[in-house]
């Protein structure tokens, strides 16, 4: 089994590329069908999303934008820990339908509070499209149209994902070894 070092952790091989590109190619046939005449604007998260995006927007066929957000944190007190502040908005979003690209939905609480935000814009309307989703870690409740893979709990890197900062640059999606 192929392992890879991240800083102080183990990965092991996980989802090879084939299997991720196939993936990203079926959920972006469907976005083609999907919003065919409806001209939508792709809103990827920065920065773990940057690999999936690229990959996906190759396969989208039909006249759409692509824009970029970041979550920036800063210090601050809320019921759900982190307040997290969307940056980098340039498009007006009044009117449109929007499709949010992430990596990986964990806990659900990032993509919670993106859609929170993005709705004060004024879309027409806002799906979700996401690389990954951990089922099991799901504390809210998310309509998640678009999903690429399922996986389970553990902790992932590669394809745009990091551990603190490194791994992202993989073609393949590794998964951490229980030491
Ligand atoms: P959530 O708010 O718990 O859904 O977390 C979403 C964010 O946490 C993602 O956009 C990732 O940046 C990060 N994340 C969650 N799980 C993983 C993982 O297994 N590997 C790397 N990053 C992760």
């Amino acid at each position: 089994m192929q392992t890879i070092k991240v800083k102080d952790k183990s990965f092991s091989l996980f989802i090879p590329e084939e299997k991720i590109l196939a993936a990203v190619k079926r959920i972006a046939e469907q976005i083609n069908k999907d919003y065919e005449g409806k001209e939508p604007v792709f809103l990827a998260v920065l920065n773990g999303s940057f690999i999936f995006a690229s990959d996906l927007m190759k396969e989208v066929n039909i006249p759409c934008e692509i824009s970029f957000v970041k979550l920036a944190s800063y210090q601050g007190v809320s019921t759900t820990g982190q307040i997290r502040e969307v940056i980098g908005l340039n498009v007006d979003l009044t009117g449109r339908p929007v499709i949010i690209v992430e990596d990986i939905v964990d806990t659900g609480l990032t993509m919670a509070h993106m859609l929170e935000v993005m709705e004060k814009q004024n879309p027409a309307s806002i799906d979700i499209c996401t690389l990954l989703l951990k089922p099991g870690k799901l504390q809210v409740n998310l309509d998640i149209k678009y999903c690429c893979m399922e996986i389970p709990n553990d902790f992932i890197v590669g394809y745009g994902l990091d551990y603190d900062g490194y791994g992202r640059n993989t073609r393949d999606i590794y998964t951490l070894v229980k030491s």
